[in-house]
């Protein structure tokens, strides 16, 4: 994924300097950028005060009670946005939305959705983008991460600004809800989903905040982990959210099964997301996180947990790792029991309906991180059972792994 990344971000950066003359007048400030003065360690400790301690992300008393999608609380977004952590990207206003939502147990919680607004708004055009934050560290969530002073591990993350950017310079409305919820569960399907259909609710009731329309055109889009989340969100909302109109949804290079992934990356570069993966399920199911209390084997249980605490950038030193070294029982342990039950609940698509939203799939012929056989197979299902699914097989992004560390 981390080198398809890169290579989707340099997509994005050409794109981005084709279009510069066109954006950069209404959307980024002026060509002089903020000297970097902070230190990375600074950045790091300032980074770390948000969310835990910042009490906009905590819901007022008796939130349980309302209807999920409802505003709890707003304020404008209180930094800077940026792609870079240096250039600040200033669209015409920048909104967080606190609201209900429910995790993947169905308990209820809060997360924050991101509301840019752009100059000569569509009212009636709201791209729902589907941020990958990569991490089970609440402080490599978007609602963060996109801002100024957000940590150094998570600048290559940051970068995925300038797609938001694009759908502004549309004059599109553009939401972004934070993708692992307050916990960071990432990788939860379920969590992902709830999190992003009930986003959509909230924003749409947003109007005497945001000025956007009651019933905006809508669509969605995500590449990678955010493809997972926006699959999960289409396959789930005919149950959860049946009143929630979107018009389509872009799913790009999808992991339809993470048992499958699990298996197939131990000790190949694509391993640095399992200690990440295994640790944001680990937030939203309490079994799993138990069941790790007792089967990390105690030497390597702290280097196992490290993730918690980081950013995407700082997991690269666990490319190739033996997984199942870090367990009693080893690797087959983990594909049992537990594990596989929390792995089969929020981590394989298509067991739990249909989309009704039409997709956009797209997806690397060449994806070694994700076979295509895998996609085919997630594809005909749902095209049986009758999804409107229209596939694009042509880009060529999540490739080329052993180059990893050569940008
Ligand atoms: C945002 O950027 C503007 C212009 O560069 C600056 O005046 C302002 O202080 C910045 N805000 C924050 C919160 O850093
Ligand atoms: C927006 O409208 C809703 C519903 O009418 C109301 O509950 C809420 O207080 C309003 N918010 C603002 C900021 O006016
Ligand atoms: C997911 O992958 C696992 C491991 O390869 C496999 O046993 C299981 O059948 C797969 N599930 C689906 C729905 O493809
Ligand atoms: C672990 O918890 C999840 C969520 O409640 C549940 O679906 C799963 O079956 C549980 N696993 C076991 C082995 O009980």
């Amino acid at each position: 994924m981390a080198a398809g990344f890169t290579a989707f971000l340099m997509h994005l950066l050409n794109l981005l300097s084709l279009l510069s003359l066109t954006i950069a007048a209404p959307l980024t400030g002026s060509s002089s950028s903020p000297s970097q003065t902070t230190t990375t360690l600074q950045r790091l400790l300032q980074s770390s005060k948000t969310t835990k301690q910042d009490d906009f992300y905590k819901p007022p008393t008796g939130f349980e009670t309302k209807p999920p999608g409802t505003i709890l609380q707003y304020r404008p977004v209180p930094g800077n946005l940026t792609f870079d952590n240096k250039k600040p990207v200033f669209p015409k206003a920048a909104w967080q939305l606190l609201y209900r939502t429910q995790n993947s147990v169905g308990a209820p919680i809060a997360n924050i959705v991101t509301v840019l607004v752009p100059y000569n708004a569509k009212k009636t055009n709201l791209f729902v983008y589907d941020w990958f934050s990569l991490s089970p560290s609440p402080l490599c969530l978007p609602s963060v991460g996109m801002q100024i002073g957000g940590r150094a591990d998570n600048e290559d993350i940051q970068a995925q600004f300038l797609v938001p950017v694009f759908a502004l310079n549309e004059g599109w409305y553009v939401s972004i809800a934070d993708d692992g919820g307050p916990q960071a569960g990432f990788s939860s399907g379920p969590l992902a989903a709830y999190a992003i259909l009930d986003s959509i609710r909230a924003v749409k009731s947003s109007g005497n905040i945001t000025g956007i329309s009651s019933d905006p055109i809508t669509t969605m889009y995500g590449y990678s982990a955010s493809g997972n989340a926006v699959s999960w969100a289409t396959e789930l909302q005919p149950a959860y959210a049946p009143e929630l109109k979107v018009a389509g949804a872009a799913v790009g290079g999808i992991t339809p099964n993470v048992t499958f992934l699990m298996e197939t990356a131990n000790g190949k570069p694509w391993s640095m997301f399992g200690p990440p993966t295994v640790m944001g399920l680990s937030h939203e199911f309490s079994n799993l996180s138990h069941w790790l209390d007792e089967n990390l084997l105690p030497d390597k249980a702290a280097e196992f947990r490290r993730v918690e605490n980081q950013c995407f950038r700082s997991f690269y030193d666990m490319q190739n790792i033996d997984f199942g070294g870090y367990l009693r029982g080893g690797l087959s342990a983990f594909l049992t029991g537990v594990p596989l039950s929390v792995m089969e609940h929020a981590g394989i698509q298509g067991m739990h309906g249909t989309p009704r939203i039409p997709w956009y799939l797209f997806h690397s012929a060449g994806d070694d991180a994700s076979p295509i056989e895998e996609v085919d197979k997630l594809y005909a299902k749902h095209c049986a059972n009758g999804a409107t699914i229209q596939v694009s097989y042509m880009l060529r992004i999540h490739t080329s792994v052993n180059s990893l560390d050569s940008h």
